[in-house]
């Protein structure tokens, strides 16, 4: 993906109104619903946005909403794009490198995320402190364009620390019991082995999932703050009986209200 397409695909967006966004969030697999609560909404379908691809799975909607929550400026992606539907790295990551064109200083990205950690309950919330990027991938392999980031970027905080502490004070007001920890991406689409759990486990996970990793990359490549909530929808490979999509949907609806008065909250305080 070039510098001339992500001009091309944002200034298609500002055309449709999409003018001085200040946070970008990615919701994730069942988690899309907070972007109907926006006011005064601009939805405009992945579709229609040149050179962004078209999300294909169950669950997720597929269109970026623009409009005010919260008394935030936003632009939610409802749905994402991830690197096993066969898009490649840069395509899956291209829509933060279009948000950052339009302006956002910050993004929240969010996950359904198994968990890794003994400490965690299916529906628990947790805060991403850190990431380990296991995708084999790297969505900054190639010609760098010393535009949109530097050749070698510092990935010592990907996950704001300010942020955290914000968003750890929010959850404690608003008697939510957030956990946190490293999220460990995978590239999917298979749900890990029972043996690749135990090794998460050994390398520091804490959760296990297929997406975020990319964008965070590119996010911190493009100097934007990040923030990161995974909600734990099941306990990972060999920790539970078997893992399902069904089961992942079905919990990311349970804990729904919980998550988008949470998030609400956080936009207020960054
Ligand atoms: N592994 C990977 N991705 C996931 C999981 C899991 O257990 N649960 C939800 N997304």
């Amino acid at each position: 993906m070039t510098y001339e397409q992500l001009v091309e695909a944002a200034t298609f967006l500002k055309d449709k109104g999409f003018v001085k966004p200040e946070i970008g969030l990615v919701l994730g697999s069942g988690l899309g619903d907070l972007a109907d609560e926006i006011s005064n909404p601009i939805q405009v379908s992945y579709s229609d946005i040149p050179y962004f691809p078209s999300s294909t799975v169950k669950g997720h909607k597929g269109q970026l909403v623009y409009g005010e929550l919260n008394g935030k400026i936003v632009i939610a992606m409802q749905g994402r794009f991830h690197f096993y539907e066969g898009y490649s790295i840069q395509e899956v990551t291209f829509p933060i490198r279009v948000m950052k064109e339009l302006g956002v200083h910050s993004v929240g990205l969010t996950n359904a995320a198994g968990g890794v950690s003994f400490d965690f309950t299916p529906g628990d919330l947790m805060l991403i402190t850190d990431h380990i990027n296991f995708t084999g991938q790297n969505p900054l392999i190639g010609p760098n364009d010393e535009k949109e980031g530097p050749r070698f970027p510092d990935m010592s905080q990907t996950y704001d620390r300010e942020y955290q502490a914000k968003i750890k004070e929010v959850a404690k007001r608003l008697n939510v019991d957030m956990k946190e920890g490293f999220y460990m991406g995978f590239s999917g689409p298979t749900y890990e082995t029972p043996a690749e759990i135990k090794m998460a486990r050994v390398l520091g996970a804490d959760a296990v999932g297929m997406s975020t990793v990319p964008e965070a990359i590119v996010a911190r490549h493009a100097g934007l703050r990040v923030f990161g909530i995974s909600c734990i929808t099941n306990l990972a490979a060999g920790m539970q009986s078997n893992l399902n999509h069904e089961e992942v949907v079905e919990v990311t609806q349970r804990v729904n209200q919980t998550f988008r008065n949470l998030l609400k909250e956080i936009l207020k305080e960054i």
